[in-house]
């Protein structure tokens, strides 16, 4: 499959070298510094570079992985995706210099990434899928235990849209567990937060402590 991928961050970064690995075609691209472009590329030979809007052309499956305050940025660069799907890995928050997190809470308690990013592209079909996985994380190969692997929660309208982007969590080494409809990822973005304030309180800030306790038990069969 065609993939782009805006923004290769560390989440795009982390999924772009798994589907690369499971014979996918990625086109990468990143606003801001090039720098951690510069060495995945060097790292990751198969992988093609673009801009913003050559990977969302690119893409049969676009991810759109982006710092949500830079959402007016990123879907101004892109130009159209219209029919494409659409994966949001989004949460609504900032990070100050002390790397702390602030969340939006009227704006959660309205609405969720994924449904301002349906609004903002009413020709694409969204799902929300990766948001509460953290980015060190999001390599399979580094959970010993299959059971262990934490799940990945998708919401999404379109039901063909959210069988391929099961099948790329999938490729990438994951089970996906569907939460529903759309407005289910505002469910989804609030576990985030639970995350982020489990993390904070018990684990000194480290969130890849608290993942695996999402996936308590593991998967049933
Ligand atoms: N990181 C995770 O573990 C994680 C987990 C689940 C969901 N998410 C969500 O997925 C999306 C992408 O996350 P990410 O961690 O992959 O993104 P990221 O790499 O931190 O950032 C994505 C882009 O935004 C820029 N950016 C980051 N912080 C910024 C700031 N304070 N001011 C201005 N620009 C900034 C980055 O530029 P530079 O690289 O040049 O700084 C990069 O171009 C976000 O909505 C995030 O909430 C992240």
């Amino acid at each position: 499959m065609h993939i782009g991928v805006v923004n290769a961050g560390n989440i795009g970064r982390a999924l772009a070298r798994a589907w690369l690995a499971a014979g996918h075609d990625v086109m990468v691209a990143k606003d801001g510094g090039q720098e951690k472009l510069d060495a995945f590329m060097e790292q990751n030979p198969r992988a093609v570079r673009g801009t913003p809007a050559e990977a969302a052309e690119f893409g049969e499956v676009v991810l759109f992985s982006v710092y949500w305050p830079r959402l007016d940025a990123v879907l101004q660069a892109v130009g159209p995706l219209a029919g494409k799907v659409v994966i949001d890995t989004m949460n609504p928050l900032q990070v100050n210099g002390d790397f702390e997190h602030s969340y939006d809470a009227y704006f959660m308690a309205r609405s969720s990434t994924s449904e301002e990013l349906q609004r903002r592209l009413p020709d694409v079909r969204v799902v929300k899928a990766f948001n509460t996985m953290p980015s060190t994380l999001l390599d399979a190969r580094r959970w010993p235990e299959p059971k262990s692997v934490p799940p990945v929660f998708l919401a999404g309208d379109d039901s063909s849209a959210k069988a391929q982007v099961r099948t790329l969590a999938q490729d990438a080494g994951f089970t996906a567990l569907d939460a529903g409809p759309l407005t289910s990822a505002r469910n989804i973005e609030q576990l985030n937060v639970l995350m982020h304030l489990l993390a904070d309180n018990q684990f000194e800030g480290a969130l890849d402590r608290i993942a695996p306790t999402v996936a308590v038990g593991g998967i049933p069969a």
